[in-house]
């Protein structure tokens, strides 16, 4: 049995819907399903990472585990999950990180992520880490502003990252699952080609078919939006950090992971945008 946490994210539906389509029946964590569309097939745990006994209640039982933890509790809540996997001796873990863990890491965001690796490394777990690009999904960070005012604010509006699709991430640790033995590394995850901020909200004008204005926003006021609704300033300093490094390894080239993994190209940014052009009209 595979207990998924994060299920009910961009990268853990897919992943989900993908094993049901399999004929599993993984166990699922949401805090809400009332609010979490959830896949049907699948056994659903009610619980909060930040409850005491919950990891404990996922991973009793499980073989395997895919761990997607998000936010500024991200850290905390891999800890208990990697104590878990070892107190249940969970044989093999996939875990979501980022590019930005790749060594050295270069901010707080990416060191979070780092340590949480090594936090399930030592688990003894056959542990495989995805390490995406930035997620087009991304994008719907937008849709207030480009409904309401036909405007993308952005910082770090030229800096380029090969966006991947969250779908692609899922069919990538789908790939590892099926394959016992399969893993064991770090794979960086990529979609199929560098674009800038810039460049996507040109893309998305055009999928839209009306212009829009692009604002390359000063960082202190994306650091300000982002406190403003209750961010930790701590943790919205590591995540400004790592979208503003300029470093290509870190998501800028696009990587043939999805290619060789999964056995078709990447999904690009455009199809991205024709699937989910109508959340921003
Ligand atoms: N966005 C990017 O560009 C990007 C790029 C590279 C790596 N990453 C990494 O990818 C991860 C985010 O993946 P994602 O976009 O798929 O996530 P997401 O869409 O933000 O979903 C978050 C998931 O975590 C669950 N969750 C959050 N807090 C929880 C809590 N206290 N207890 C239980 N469950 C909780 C949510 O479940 P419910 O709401 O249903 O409870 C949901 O399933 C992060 O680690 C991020 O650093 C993101």
């Amino acid at each position: 049995m595979i207990t998924v946490i994060g299920a009910t994210g961009n990268v853990g539906r897919p992943l989900v819907a993908g094993l049901v389509a399999r004929g599993a029946r993984p166990r699922i964590l949401t805090r809400d399903p009332g609010r979490a569309r959830l896949v049907p097939g699948a056994e659903t745990v009610i619980g909060d990472l930040d409850a005491p006994r919950c990891a404990d209640a996922l991973l009793a039982g499980a073989d395997a585990a895919f761990v997607v933890t998000a936010g500024p509790d991200a850290a905390a809540h891999d800890r208990k999950i990697a104590a878990a996997v070892a107190r249940h001796g969970v044989r093999r873990v996939v875990k979501v990180t980022s590019v930005a863990a790749l060594p050295p890491v270069h901010d707080s965001y990416g060191a979070a992520h780092a340590a949480a690796e090594d936090a399930y490394l030592a688990t003894g777990a056959h542990c495989t880490f995805l390490r995406p690009a930035a997620f087009m999904s991304n994008t719907l960070q937008w849709s207030w502003s480009v409904t309401g005012s036909s405007t993308v604010f952005q910082p770090f509006g030229d800096l380029p990252q090969a966006v991947v699709d969250p779908a692609d991430v899922a069919e990538v640790a789908l790939r590892v699952l099926d394959a016992p033995g399969a893993g064991g590394c770090a794979y960086t995850v990529t979609g199929p080609e560098s674009l800038t901020p810039r460049q996507r909200a040109q893309r998305l004008a055009a999928a839209l078919g009306r212009s829009l204005t692009f604002v390359d926003a000063p960082p202190e006021q994306a650091r300000r939006a982002m406190t403003d609704v209750g961010l930790p300033p701590a943790y919205v300093d590591g995540l400004l950090a790592s979208q503003s490094d300029p470093d290509p390894a870190r998501g800028a080239l696009p990587l043939p992971t999805v290619r060789d993994l999964t056995g078709h190209p990447p999904r690009t940014f455009t199809a991205w945008l024709a699937a989910h052009v109508d959340l921003f009209r």
